[in-house]
């Protein structure tokens, strides 16, 4: 802690999970409450192009997804609640990294400030959550409900400046199943688009083996 001025703890729920890209004294597990996990914001940078724009996570309240999604999926879980990582940043460094993060996350995210829980419903702190917003005017790459076929068809196609769109959804997978974390929406969209990249794959593949 610097003097008076506490340390600043983040909430990651996407790519802040696997790639903070700031320094940390601590990190632990935690959850929101209240919010949903969807892959439904575009990326016409990082992991798609303008023309073919991808697809990356934002979180949205609860009370907003039902008003945008009155019928449930079978991946909808009951539970309100996004599992991520939550970065305890030293004071000092605060102002430089949630800079950082505002440039970095500028598509349309703003800082909320939101209790953070842990295993067995402990709060844990306060931490700064980027939301993206659900109105189109002040967030212009929502793209708002989508069937989890169209995402998973979009994933499997696009890349961009940070790769390909798959190699994002996979890196969330992979680090939610390495945390021993739950996220039905996220697994169902890993199988779907694993599905559809397999004959790719194999082609690749084949095309490999033949040049040994
Ligand atoms: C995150 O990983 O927490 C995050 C995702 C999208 C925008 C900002 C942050």
């Amino acid at each position: 802690m610097c003097q008076d001025i506490p340390d600043v703890y983040v909430f990651g729920y996407g790519s802040l999970i696997w790639r903070p890209g700031f320094p940390y004294s601590r990190r632990f597990n935690g959850f929101v409450k209240g919010f949903k996990r969807r892959f439904w914001q575009q990326s016409r940078d990082h992991r798609g192009t303008p023309k073919q724009p991808g697809r990356v996570v934002t979180i949205v309240p609860t009370s907003e997804f039902n008003t945008l999604q009155p019928t449930k999926e079978p991946h909808d879980d009951d539970d309100d609640v996004v599992w991520g990582t939550v970065y305890c940043i030293k004071s000092d460094e605060a102002a430089q990294c949630l800079e950082c993060l505002d440039v970095r996350e500028r598509g349309g995210y703003q800082r909320q400030i939101v209790p953070v829980y842990v295993e067995g419903n402990i709060l844990a702190c306060m931490a700064v959550l980027y939301v993206g917003s659900v109105s189109r005017s002040i967030n212009k790459e929502f793209i708002g409900p989508e069937s989890i076929e169209t995402t998973a068809q979009i994933i499997a196609t696009t890349s961009g400046n940070s790769g390909p769109n798959r190699d994002y959804l996979n890196n969330l997978a992979n680090s939610l199943r390495n945390m021993s974390l739950h996220d039905p929406y996220v697994f169902e969209l890993e199988r779907l688009v694993r599905e559809i990249s397999a004959p790719a794959d194999m082609v690749c593949f084949r095309t490999i083996i033949s040049t040994l």
